[in-house]
């Protein structure tokens, strides 16, 4: 266990290039080793989970190449995975898991996912039942893994409605979808993130997107395409709260993914009236890349009634416990609604940030599906990560904007999306 002792700081500047985007590095990795020929992917995410992908990736018989940020992949082709022979280990990461899951249910093989204490107790009833309706079989005890996956190779392309807005969820159908027979459509009621329909173009795959239907033709042949992974808009979040906090800063944050279905967190911080701009907007590998700046309150943010609920919460669902932070600097505070799926996260993220803000000497109400934080002045305390990387970093802004010392118990989890958290934060604080 590693503790971390978080000070005051005044403000934060300087320019930052921050880690790749973990959601699509994994696609990115999946998808280049289902294609044809050699793929480079430039600015791949250093995090945990992405490197559990490859992992996961290479005992399926993937070969690649890393260094550094820049990954080397020869796909197999469709059908050019080969049986594993030990479980295929996804550590922390729910995406390695829910999408894997979809490839490995058309393999004429059978394979076994496992994952960490978390990870083995999150749901997965939510990939398997679609896997199930495609004529997949997957053993799994009460819904969690180890997930026992009996490839079949004779899937059929069927048509889902999402009843929970997941991209994890839509992205292991579509995957499924591609090695199915027929087509597969998968109908959102909410849009969730679309890295997976994107990366699949990029690669030359035929994926309909019209009025909430995404639909996909199995077999069809990916061709291997260099491409360039844009910075975290999620690891940004945590940037952009903590100078939007503090009054003198002035940051800037170069090629931050834009993908519209990821920018919820800009549009609540602009509501609020954070001084922040997007410079130099455009698309880099189907992705929207631009770069962000952000200045220091100069004056009260966030007065009118703040309420960030319904069909936006799929678009910001991990800057939620950032938000949380943001929430005790505003004039009437935040309360978030429609975010239960928070529950089922890494740890409980409700609780997690419930406990923690209380720890702080904030007033917050915790509801099933959300919270109410009030304008509170933070005290430096003694805070728990819950091993979940996003309540560390939300906890080292907190810990920025509080009087006296936060002491973040079990922090090196900041490592499953951002290795090297502390010290960026860090270099920002110093170069003030
Ligand atoms: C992700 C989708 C979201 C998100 C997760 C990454 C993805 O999960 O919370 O961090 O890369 O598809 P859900 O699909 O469970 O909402």
């Amino acid at each position: 266990m590693r503790q971390m002792l978080i000070k005051p700081a005044a403000e934060l500047r300087g320019t930052l290039k921050l880690p790749g985007d973990k959601s699509i590095s994994h696609r990115s990795a999946m998808i280049s080793s289902l294609a044809v020929g050699t793929t480079t992917i430039d600015n791949y995410a250093a995090s945990a989970d992405c490197s559990s992908t490859l992992s996961c990736l290479a005992e399926l018989g993937v070969k690649f190449e890393r260094a550094g940020a820049v990954v080397r992949i020869e796909g197999t082709g469709i059908r050019g995975f080969r049986a594993p022979s030990v479980p295929l280990d996804c550590g922390n990461s729910g995406t390695t898991m829910r999408l894997i899951t979809g490839i490995l249910a058309g393999q004429r093989f059978e394979s076994t996912l496992v994952g960490d204490a978390s990870l083995s107790k999150r749901p997965m009833r939510r990939v398997i039942g679609p896997m199930v309706a495609m004529g997949g079989t997957i053993d799994a005890d009460d819904g969690h893994a180890p997930l026992r996956i009996h490839g079949n190779p004779g899937l059929k392309g069927f048509e889902h409605t999402l009843s929970i807005a997941s991209a994890q969820i839509k992205s292991c159908i579509l995957l499924a979808g591609l090695h199915a027979e027929g087509t597969t459509v998968v109908h959102e009621p909410t849009p969730t993130r679309d890295h997976t329909e994107r990366m699949l173009k990029w690669f030359g795959a035929v994926v309909e997107s019209e009025n909430g239907a995404i639909s996909i033709n199995g077999g069809q042949t990916l061709a291997a395409r260099d491409l360039s992974v844009p910075c975290d808009i999620s690891a940004a979040a945590f940037f952009l709260v903590a100078a939007a906090s503090l009054s003198g800063s002035d940051l800037k944050l170069v090629n931050v993914g834009l993908n519209p279905t990821r920018t919820g967190v800009i549009d609540v911080l602009i509501d609020l009236g954070v001084d922040l701009a997007i410079l130099n907007e455009r698309e880099v590998c189907n992705e929207l890349v631009g770069d962000l700046t952000v200045r220091g309150r100069r004056g009260p943010l966030g007065s009118d009634a703040n309420i960030v609920r319904g069909g936006i919460i799929a678009n910001l669902i991990d800057e939620i416990p950032i938000l949380a932070i943001l929430g005790t600097q505003l004039e009437a505070g935040l309360e978030i609604r429609d975010a239960a799926e928070l529950r089922v996260k890494e740890s409980d993220r409700i609780r997690s940030v419930v406990d923690n803000l209380r720890r702080m000497g904030a007033e917050i109400e915790e509801f099933p599906d959300g919270f109410r934080v009030s304008r509170s002045k933070l005290t430096g305390a003694r805070v728990d990560s819950f091993d979940d990387h996003r309540i560390a970093m939300a906890f080292a802004v907190a810990g920025l904007l509080a009087e006296g010392e936060t002491e973040i118990i079990g922090a090196e989890c900041v490592d499953v999306s951002f290795p090297g958290f502390f010290d960026t934060l860090q270099s920002a604080v110093s170069a003030s």
